[in-house]
């Protein structure tokens, strides 16, 4: 009865271990690298890669639930979408995996089609922004004391430790397969709101200016962005789907307690965006 975690020295991943290991459940946590993994010495770590599904094999031995990610790269530019599926799934069903949670991106993959062909019982977790992507302005915020974005539309960012404990539930409890998740914060903010809630947690005033489309451009293309990544992100900046500033329920609704605030995630971040 072990649970298997994909993703699980990402952003999610290591709080859907760390929740698993607060309930006391049984989990393995897949990586790439066990010796770079810096998870809890509790945990049992298991190398696997999923691009390379033959690979996994040891990891899903006495495997009843899976976590998974669709995505096989090495960084945030390089999310190269899953071309596994089939062969994953296969090896899961075949290891005895009853319970599996999918955290994709907005567009399906071979993962989730091969689940959905699949008799396991899975829960599919959609999610538009994680409140973790303030990350990305720590630099500029501790050098500067300035956030440069482009568009500045109102977003449902969700905490990663709900989204985790969406996954924990589905992993765990009777009642979620079958089901589609879509997971938000409790407010639509917009990056400026952000910005000042951080600024707020750390005690410091933040500049925010907003880019034009060119200047973004000229500045994804210094940080060595692909053309095709700049383009995608131009277009999200500029037209946001409808469903990204949409609230929803979900996360209240599976766990019971209302979904954490950005204030909160602010706060307990905030020695990143400090000198
Ligand atoms: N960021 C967002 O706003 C957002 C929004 C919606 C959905 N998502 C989705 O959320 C999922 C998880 O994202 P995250 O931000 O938590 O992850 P992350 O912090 O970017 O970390 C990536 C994780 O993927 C693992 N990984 C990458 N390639 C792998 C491979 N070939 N084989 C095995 N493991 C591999 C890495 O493990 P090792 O390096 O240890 O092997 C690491 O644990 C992704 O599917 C992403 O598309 C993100």
């Amino acid at each position: 009865m072990t649970i298997l975690v994909t993703g699980a020295t990402g952003t999610v991943g290591r709080q859907i271990v760390a929740q698993l290991v607060e309930r006391g459940a049984p989990v393995r946590a897949l990586t790439r690298n066990p010796a770079a993994a810096r998870l809890p010495g509790s945990v049992e770590v298991a190398y696997g890669d999923l691009t390379e599904p033959r690979s996994l094999t040891p990891a899903l031995e006495g495997v009843t639930a899976l976590h998974l990610i669709t995505v096989g790269g090495n960084s945030y530019a390089d999310y190269a979408p899953l071309q596994t599926g089939p062969e994953i799934v296969a090896l899961a069903a075949k290891a005895g995996v009853r319970r599996v949670s999918v955290l994709g991106g907005w567009d399906e993959t071979s993962v989730e089609e091969a689940l959905r062909a699949s008799d396991l019982g899975w829960t599919q977790l959609l999610c538009v922004e994680f409140m973790a992507n303030a990350f990305e302005w720590a630099e500029s915020i501790r050098d500067e004391g300035v956030v440069r974005v482009f568009g500045d539309h109102p977003g449902v960012v969700v905490h990663e430790a709900d989204i985790a404990a969406v996954a924990v539930a589905a992993l765990v409890e009777e009642g979620h397969a079958g089901r589609s998740y879509e997971l938000t914060g409790p407010q639509a903010l917009t990056p400026a709101e952000r910005v000042r809630l951080i600024g707020e947690a750390v005690g410091r005033q933040i500049r925010f200016e907003e880019l034009s489309a060119d200047e973004y451009r000229a500045s994804m293309r210094a940080a060595g962005e692909s053309d095709e990544l700049i383009e995608f992100a131009v277009q999200l900046g500029a037209n946001p789907p409808a469903a990204s500033s949409i609230v929803q329920p979900t996360v209240e609704q599976v766990i019971g307690r209302p979904a954490r605030t950005f204030a909160q995630w602010a706060v307990e971040h905030a020695d990143a965006f400090r000198r």
